[in-house]
């Protein structure tokens, strides 16, 4: 039986860091679908199909990274994919209080789903989707931490 995970998030945008969980979890499991939630900021900055051209385009090679959104619960989506495992990335302390709220609640609801945590590469420890966008939009350097992708989109938003 092959495991299929789910790497679910919002992606406003997609980070070097969420890049590097993706390609983690391309190597561990046979299939990883990143998936975008809807609506989980009012006002994002990227648009859903901004999203996920841009994860389709950075893993155009990568055969077993699959791109869907959803909305509603995560645990539910999960199981109408029919996949066994959600990713969830851990950059540092202040992520655990959060992810082991969701990881507990998660289980309550679907007792069958295991999440599993996997640590970026260290030079990505400190970036967030929400930091990229604030520097970028007061003028600081965001290469080398984004997709190159990313960036140019950015360019073309301010
Ligand atoms: O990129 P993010 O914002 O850290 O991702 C958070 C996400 C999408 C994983 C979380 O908000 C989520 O799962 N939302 C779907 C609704 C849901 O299932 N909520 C209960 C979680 S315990």
């Amino acid at each position: 039986m092959s495991t299929v995970a789910v790497f679910p998030g919002s992606f406003d945008p997609l980070t070097n860091g969420h890049v590097d969980i993706i390609s983690r979890g391309a190597r561990l499991f046979d299939r990883i679908i990143v998936a975008i939630l809807v609506n989980a900021e009012k006002r994002p900055l990227f648009t859903m199909d901004e999203r996920v051209e841009i994860v389709r385009h950075v893993f155009r090679d990568r055969p077993n990274v699959e791109v869907d959104t959803f909305d509603g619960l995560l645990v539910d989506y999960v199981e109408r994919r029919q996949a066994q495992v959600i990713v969830r990335g851990l950059r540092a302390v202040s992520d655990f209080e959060f992810e082991f709220q969701m990881t507990l609640m998660n289980r309550r609801l679907s007792p069958g789903i295991e999440t599993v945590f996997m640590m970026p590469a260290e030079q990505y420890t400190y970036i967030s989707s929400r930091l990229i966008k604030e520097v970028f939009s007061l003028g600081g350097r965001v290469h080398g931490l984004v997709p190159e992708l990313v960036e140019q989109r950015l360019r073309g938003k301010v």
